[in-house]
């Protein structure tokens, strides 16, 4: 059983960053939403309370059952948690009408404490929290204080638990806490006594076994898109379960300019057992005389479901689908917002496991991004993989603006490729996070030689961003982009203008449609 820190979900949007850091202690964690029921069992090493939109003194303030660990494995309270302990025991907090925000100079009192044990005696401290602790709860004495807060850091009088509980009424996650990872090392490590021996090769040995225990003999069926996670998915069932894993990958006719071709050689010299399926008239036809980006997105959803039921309907003996689902997806799911409005309806296989009637393997579900990369690397998936930008499942569909036909799409791979493989050339691909060109659905006039031209126009999209939810516009070197836009003008016809986007998001998105 792996050993593991629970970190329980208020709502803050530093949750997912307080298992980011544990992580990269090589500890495992995990995120549950507040309202769980925890059951104590030998695995669970400490609990964390995370911060929190609302407040303590919110008449809906999210509410937990303390008795259920508080003093029967470490505790550490983030902020709402620090607040909500010392409320919920007999302690005080006061309404503010005022957020403390910022950066704060931490003085430590109690210099021994096993929690702050390390740090200097002034500490950069992350604030952003309204309420603040007025009384502590009997049997609790504080180890820290700001200059404006005196009860930066609490805990437990040694002795009064079994084990300890501490709270912070800082953001020990963010960077702004300077000596923050060493704080959550000091918890994890020594106060919860996690051993640190969580790693991309523990986690491939151990899935390797579990994925064999719990498929067996029976056939798993995967769809490869080309990027990392389905890529990364697929290389650890095979590993697992050898040729009882088959994978199917998609032509939609969407994808970049010989991706097709290219991606699916270094499947199959991976080993991996990949039919290719070329369906790119059955999606173009549908997508013809279309023009609504949503609309766009949904018929290819339906006719990737339908290519794909009908080639796994064809293998035999498959009771599994593997998805390549990663962490942020799952955690997504369990927010206490509820879940997050649909801005633009993501292309996924929602329905293919019912229609299928397949249960469901995920080998990724408990990875962050950067972790499935680290596990492609030990499963030796080559860099060209590993390192690919994101790719929305409906393609250069969301990139060819409007209506769709064969040429615009030709358009925009041709554009495209000029672009990617100068990005390549001059070292840009791997210090930007995304980048695609994007046709126009306009014309505008030009000149070339004599002759007047009307034809469309490619903007430029690259950014740099860490998970895609904000972003902001790449500053590529002007003569970067010069070159760029003279190749794609002098070698794509049809191309007489580019354009580079500058917008960040929010307000923008990385994609136009
Ligand atoms: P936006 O445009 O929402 O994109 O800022 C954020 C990230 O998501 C990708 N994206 C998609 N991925 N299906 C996908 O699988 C989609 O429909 C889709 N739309 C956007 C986008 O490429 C970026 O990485």
């Amino acid at each position: 059983m792996t050993a593991k820190i629970i970190i329980l979900d208020f709502g803050s949007q530093y949750t997912q960053l307080i298992a980011r850091r544990l992580r990269e202690l090589n500890v495992y964690c995990e995120i549950q939403p507040f309202s769980n029921t925890i059951k104590l069992d030998p695995s669970i090493k400490g609990i964390i309370l995370s911060g929190s939109p609302f407040s303590v003194k919110d008449e809906n303030a999210l509410q937990i059952d303390l008795d259920q660990f508080i003093g029967k494995v470490p505790v550490l309270g983030v902020c709402y948690g620090a607040q909500y302990i010392a409320q919920n025991l007999g302690g005080d907090v006061l309404k503010s009408d005022h957020r403390e925000y910022g950066k704060a100079m931490m003085s430590i009192d109690q210099t021994n404490d096993p929690l702050l044990n390390g740090l200097k005696r002034e500490t950069q401290v992350w604030m952003s929290h309204g309420d603040t602790i007025k009384a502590l709860p009997e049997s609790f004495e504080i180890i820290a204080h700001t200059a404006s807060i005196p009860v930066a850091a609490y805990r437990s009088i040694e002795g009064v638990y079994e084990h300890p509980v501490y709270c912070i009424q800082f953001h020990p996650e963010v960077t702004h806490s300077l000596e923050g990872k060493e704080l959550l090392f000091n918890f994890v490590r020594n106060i919860c006594q996690c051993q640190g021996d969580w790693t991309p090769a523990s986690y491939v040995d151990q899935s390797i076994s579990e994925l064999r225990d719990k498929i067996g003999d029976d056939g798993v069926v995967l769809g490869l898109s080309g990027g990392v996670d389905s890529s990364v998915a697929a290389m650890l069932l095979h590993k697992a379960i050898g040729d009882q894993l088959k994978c199917i990958f998609i032509d939609n006719g969407l994808l970049r300019k010989n991706e097709f071709e290219q991606v699916l050689s270094s499947y199959e010299g991976l080993g991996l057992n990949v039919k290719g399926v070329r369906a790119n008239d059955a999606f173009l036809d549908q997508l013809a005389g279309v023009s609504d980006p949503e609309t766009k997105r949904k018929i290819i959803g339906r006719v990737f479901i339908e290519v794909f039921e009908k080639e796994a309907k064809a293998l035999d003996n498959i009771k599994w689908l593997g998805q390549g689902t990663i962490y942020p997806d799952v955690i997504e799911s369990v927010s206490v917002h509820g879940p997050s409005v649909t801005i633009k309806s993501h292309h996924n296989v929602g329905g293919l496991p019912e229609k299928l009637d397949l249960k469901i393997v995920e080998p990724l579900r408990m990875l962050f991004k950067d972790e499935v990369r680290r596990v492609g690397a030990e499963l030796s998936l080559p860099q060209y993989i590993l390192s690919r930008h994101p790719f929305p499942g409906p393609g250069l569909a969301i990139r060819v603006l409007g209506e769709i036909s064969k040429e615009k799409v030709r358009l925009c791979q041709e554009s495209d490729d000029i672009y990617i493989s100068i990005l390549r050339e001059t070292g840009w691909y791997d210090k930007v996070w995304q980048a695609g060109a994007i046709l126009l659905p306009v014309q505008s006039v030009g000149v070339m030689g004599d002759e007047r031209t009307y034809e469309y126009t490619i903007a430029l999209r690259s950014v740099n961003s860490v998970d895609g939810m904000t972003a902001e516009w790449s500053r590529l070197p002007h003569e970067i982009l010069a070159r760029i836009s003279s190749e794609i003008i002098n070698k794509v016809k049809g191309i007489n203008r580019v354009v580079y986007d500058i917008s960040t998001k929010p307000p923008a998105t990385i994609e136009w449609e």
